[in-house]
């Protein structure tokens, strides 16, 4: 049985902070960012509008799914190697993960990272404040020595608070392949934020997926089960809570495509018939025939060749790689050529 000041004890653990309103986050980015997207043309939605709280849980019951190899890919990965990974300092280094979600995964990584140091500092940074601060408070609970800095904000904020609070070595970890939700040029501004905020003897662990067989990725992206689906058009569901907008849901499809000439997934929501939405929160009617998509998502798909290009241009250098032994997911640990690297501004 828990002894009374445990809960006290857990607390000092544990702090959520949030980034608030920023220049890189005005309070109706969401609203402004629908606008932008809903008027261009091919419409487009930007993904990381996905992980409200509802999106969050859905994505969690993703990461269960049969079709949906990358989690227990990089989940196997991380399980054989997470000492090697955590390894090289004397202290243990404070552990930054970008777009944490549930941090299932990163137990691996903090495990090992106690089974080698002291203490640990772990810092997860992710937008949907509900997910950040269930994981906290599970990891809390479950790692005495462990504690627990929460960002609940964008990467580029959480980044900024995160160099500011913490002059200690770090381990930056960017799993699940979230990288490739970005588009090339994208990802070299976000890995060359994160060169920028490291120090020599700063490293990051990136796991990304491998480009493979097309059958085995649009299966991934369109499950049997339509959990994937149902993520996808709780971005339009998402559009009517906050937004007031009358999307009726079942008038779009879910469809998932893979572009062998861009080596990525693409996920649309395509209109079954011509007709008219109304989104008052952001100041908007919007026009749909029939057959005419929203592009919401890349998962763009990476071989070793290509991680090379882009740890290049974002100044970075690989020190250590692991696979599985099918090669479906690679995780690289990265250290950055301090000082080099390009940097232009994206929002992140
Ligand atoms: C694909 S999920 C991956 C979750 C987990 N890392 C994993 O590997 O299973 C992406 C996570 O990143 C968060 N996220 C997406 N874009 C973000 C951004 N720009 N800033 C902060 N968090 C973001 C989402 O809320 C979500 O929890």
């Amino acid at each position: 049985m828990p002894s009374e000041d445990a809960p006290s004890l857990r607390t000092r653990r544990l702090r959520i902070i949030e980034s608030g309103e920023s220049a890189s986050e005005p309070p109706n980015a969401f609203a402004l960012a629908v606008r932008a997207g809903l008027r261009s043309d091919p419409k487009t939605l930007p993904c990381r509008y996905f992980y409200d709280e509802q999106g969050s849980r859905l994505f969690e019951q993703i990461c269960d799914l049969p079709e949906y190899y990358l989690t227990r890919t990089e989940d196997s990965i991380l399980l054989d190697h997470a000492h090697t990974m955590v390894a090289g300092w004397i202290d243990a280094p404070v552990m930054v993960e970008l777009g944490s979600g549930s941090s299932s995964k990163t137990r691996r990584l903090i495990l090992a990272a106690l089974q080698t140091y002291r203490s640990l500092q772990y810092v997860p940074i992710d937008v949907s404040k509900t997910i950040l601060e269930e994981s906290a408070e599970a990891l809390v609970e479950e790692f005495p020595r462990l504690q627990v800095t929460g960002f609940a904000a964008n990467y580029r904020d959480a980044l900024a608070g995160v160099v500011e609070r913490f002059d200690r070595p770090k381990l930056f970890v960017f799993l699940g392949s979230s990288l490739g939700n970005y588009e090339p040029d994208q990802a070299v501004d976000l890995l060359s934020l994160i060169a920028r905020s490291m120090d020599p003897s700063d490293r990051l662990l990136l796991g990304t997926d491998l480009d493979k067989d097309p059958k085995i990725l649009e299966a991934a992206y369109d499950d049997a089960q339509g959990v994937t689906a149902r993520f996808n058009l709780n971005l339009l569901e998402r559009i009517n809570r906050e937004l007031g907008g009358n999307f009726a849901v079942e008038r779009f499809e879910h469809q998932a495509r893979y572009r062998n000439d861009l080596h990525r997934v693409e996920m649309h929501l395509v209109s079954r018939e011509d007709q008219e939405v109304v989104i008052p929160g952001a100041g908007l009617t919007v026009k749909f025939s029939e057959g005419e998509s929203i592009h919401s998502e890349n998962s763009h798909k990476y071989n070793p060749a290509i991680l090379d290009e882009l740890g290049n241009r974002s100044g970075f250098i690989e020190e250590d790689a692991w696979t599985d032994a099918d090669h479906r997911f690679r995780v690289q640990r990265w250290r950055s050529r301090s000082g080099q690297s390009s940097h232009s501004r994206t929002e992140v």
